[in-house]
């Protein structure tokens, strides 16, 4: 059968080119540890940056919802999914990241798709970053618009790219704020002022960044507020998403942007309508773990603490990426040379699954070491004193 045929070669391909992919399962999960197969690792994978997946006063939050309404979301929030738990939630973004309205999302692929499609049509012009996540990449695929992608961060490029286009049709600057492979930073003042000088709009993903990033957690604005050069980022050409499911520590993504545009996703964007709502008992965890981002200093500080320890004691530093962030990969290249490397540091005890492409581009597979204020300073320096003995064996 000519499909089946089709399905075998390129399974058979990516067994070759050491690209196939294999599910882990995971028995459990306790603080900084997870257990796969039965055997206890440090967990250095996933995107829980500040613990809260575990934190229990998030779960009491949940369990009182689940009592007030039950287990799910029973209906799309235009039917009857839009509870009063859902409307607060969008009101405290508004209040913490200072954008005139709020939108809830199931999660942060669906909120890029809806606002992108909603927002953008054939006639749009899109400009994107190179590194940016797949699921804007794919938002920019699917509105039809004019889709350019600059090499990563290349402010200069980006701006030939907006000179040259003449047209009054609508331009969209899209890029990550973290990016989520690289743990980098977009260079945020810049692109507020391409996107005055050109007339375009900017779309931040911020799914990386909030919670982490700022004095008080509230992502890469507040971030870049602090450090200047602008004070205060006018937030009337930025749309900014921030997802819930990383170090806020639940799920879904809240939208922040003008009143119109998000009254135009309540209207017409496609992901927002046709699913059901988030389940409200969730939200009720996120509120309170807002609560604790906003409040809870220690865990960024400790967090910092330990991305410095990480980048001071890997001896290869040629390896690590400009981050600053809880992302720090190091890059190997070779896909091959990347599982065995993440084969070796389970056997030492660490879980630091191999990346490789289409997720991150080719020749460019990596481990993509992720930092959580669950760790302690010894499990850093025990994580940095095996990857260096197994890179110097390397060679
Ligand atoms: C930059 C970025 N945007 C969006 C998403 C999707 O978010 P969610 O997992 O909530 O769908 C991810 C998650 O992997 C991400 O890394």
């Amino acid at each position: 059968m000519i499909l089946l045929d089709d399905i075998s070669n390129s399974l058979k391909d990516l067994k070759e080119k050491s690209l196939l992919r294999k599910r882990v399962v995971i028995n459990s999960r306790k603080k900084n540890l997870i257990k796969i197969n039965g055997k206890w690792l440090i967990n250095f994978s996933n995107n829980d940056y500040l613990g809260l997946s575990q934190d229990i006063s998030i779960k009491k939050a949940i369990i009182n919802g689940i009592k007030k309404y039950g287990n799910g979301g029973t209906s799309s929030h235009l039917v009857s999914g839009h509870t009063e738990v859902h409307q607060n939630i969008e009101g405290i973004t508004k209040n913490n990241i200072g954008f005139e309205s709020s939108i809830l999302f199931s999660s942060g692929y669906l909120a890029n798709l809806g606002l992108i499609t909603t927002i953008s049509d054939k006639d749009s012009f899109i400009y994107a970053d190179k590194l940016n996540h797949a699921s804007l990449n794919d938002a920019c695929i699917l509105s039809r618009a004019k889709f350019f992608r600059y090499p990563h961060n290349d402010m200069e490029l980006l701006e030939r790219l907006l000179k040259k286009n003449k047209t009054k049709k609508k331009k969209l600057i899209v890029t990550d704020g973290v990016f989520s492979m690289d743990g980098d930073l977009a260079d945020i003042p810049k692109l507020v002022q391409l996107a005055q000088k050109y007339d375009a709009y900017l779309y931040i993903d911020d799914a990386h960044g909030y919670g982490v990033l700022g004095k008080n957690g509230q992502g890469i604005l507040e971030y870049f507020e602090n450090t200047g050069p602008m004070k205060k980022i006018p937030r009337d050409r930025i749309i900014y998403t921030i997802t819930l499911s990383k170090a806020v520590g639940v799920s879904g993504a809240l939208v922040n942007a003008c009143k119109n545009i998000i009254n135009l996703v309540v209207n017409k964007s496609r992901t927002y309508i046709y699913t059901t709502a988030e389940q409200p008992a969730l939200i009720m965890g996120v509120e309170r773990s807002f609560e604790i981002i906003k409040k809870n200093y220690s865990l960024r500080e400790r967090l910092n603490k330990s991305i410095n320890l990480f980048r001071k004691n890997i001896n290869k530093k040629n390896l690590l990426t400009n981050s600053i962030t809880p992302i720090q990969p190091l890059i190997i290249e070779s896909a091959e040379k990347t599982i065995k490397i993440s084969e070796k540091l389970n056997s030492y005890g660490f879980h630091v699954p191999a990346i490789r492409p289409p997720t991150v581009p080719n020749k460019s597979s990596r481990l993509r070491i992720s930092i959580s204020a669950l760790h302690s300073q010894a499990d850093i320096k025990k994580l940095t004193k095996v990857i260096n003995k197994i890179l110097d064996n390397e060679n």
